[in-house]
């Protein structure tokens, strides 16, 4: 087995599905889009496509794009030539030239601003880009792998995202399970971050107790995979001895998992427009929950509370917008 797929942890079913299509993505020469909630492993994935096929002897270059400045996504992406602009000194190469070859992964690609978008579909279209101040364009080679953390077919509707550029995008997709749709991986996933964690703080084996696992198969994990290892690795870093037990999986008592459950029972399952219709509004109103549960916890402070919910600020900020929350409301003042 080579080394990529020992790195996906997990033989659920719903699991070994979107793991089985790999190959197929890295051999096509379309973009991939993975979509999936905070944790589920979507850089992971991007990088099994890379190193699985035949770019993998070039770069896999991650840009994550809620952390761009608006002003800079351009110059960043296709960079700039000299004198391009007062202060643009010598030259500077884009990411897309340093991903000649290889593959970009362009996370958190709901955040990339609308000129961007339009200058993406573009080189998408044409395999070809033109940096800041230059009149030639350069051709390049790059695979396109972009993930997304929420449904980009709402932004579509609400045209915060080309709708254009979301079907180049979704040529080829994949979506990744939550965690807690696929509790049988759980018990596999947290021996592998055990060990790990174990050789990281050079433990001897570490072993988890029966009733620790069940704690950790009962939980709802919102921040999915990244979540489950955050917990080991903060239970192993306190373990004072061999076996871990339920006491010290430290799990958090906020009150997601719980709302997330009750969610539908409350709702008549007469909703008008069906399922889909439904799922949106428990989602909505998840959402809405969530965010104001967590600003008042954090007093309104926009940056903790993002953090909190391992989210990019201003991807965290967005979703406030959304729900027309204002943080003021939430402050302690
Ligand atoms: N199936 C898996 N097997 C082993 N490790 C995994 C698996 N899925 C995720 N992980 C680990 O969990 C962590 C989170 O994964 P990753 O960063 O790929 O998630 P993500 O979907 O990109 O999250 P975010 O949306 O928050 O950026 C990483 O440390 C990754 O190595
Ligand atoms: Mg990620």
């Amino acid at each position: 087995m080579s080394h990529w797929e020992d790195t996906l942890i997990g033989t659920s079913r719903s699991f070994l599905q979107v793991k089985s299509k790999i190959p197929l993505l890295s051999r096509s020469r379309s973009t991939v889009l993975i979509s999936g909630e905070t944790g589920t492993g979507k850089e992971l994935f991007a990088r099994a496509i890379h190193y699985s096929g035949e770019r993998r002897g070039k770069p896999f270059v991650p840009v994550n794009c809620a952390a761009l400045p608006d002003h800079l996504v351009e110059n960043e992406l296709f960079g700039h030539s000299k004198g391009a602009f007062t202060g643009a000194l010598v030259e500077k190469h884009g990411l897309f030239h340093e991903a000649d070859g290889g593959t970009l992964f362009l996370d958190e690609i709901n955040s990339l601003n609308l000129p961007a978008q339009s200058k993406l579909l573009r080189v998408l279209q044409d395999q070809e880009f033109r940096p800041l101040g230059s009149t030639k364009s350069r051709a390049v080679d790059v695979k396109i792998v972009a993930a997304t953390n929420t449904d980009l077919r709402y932004l579509v509707e609400t045209r915060q995202f080309r709708e254009d550029l979301f079907y180049r995008l979704n040529i080829l997709s994949v979506e990744l399970p939550p965690l807690r749709n696929r509790q049988e991986d759980i018990p596999q996933l947290a021996r592998y971050f055990v060990k790990h964690a174990a050789e990281e703080f050079g433990k001897n084996v570490v072993q988890l107790s029966p009733d620790a696992i069940k704690k950790l198969v009962d939980y709802a994990w919102p921040g999915n995979v990244r979540e489950l290892q955050g917990v080991l690795h903060r239970a192993i870093a306190l373990a004072m001895g061999n076996v871990i037990g339920c006491a010290e999986i430290d799990l958090p008592d906020h009150e997601v998992p719980r709302l997330v459950g009750t969610a539908v029972p409350e709702m008549t399952v007469s909703e008008p427009g069906g399922f889909q219709a439904m799922k949106a509004k428990v989602i909505d109103e998840f959402e809405r929950a969530y965010l104001s549960k967590l600003l008042s916890s954090h007093q309104g402070n926009v940056s903790q509370a993002a953090r909190a919910a391992h989210k990019e600020r201003r991807a965290f900020q967005r979703l406030l917008h959304k729900h027309g929350l204002d943080r003021r409301e939430f402050s302690a003042a």
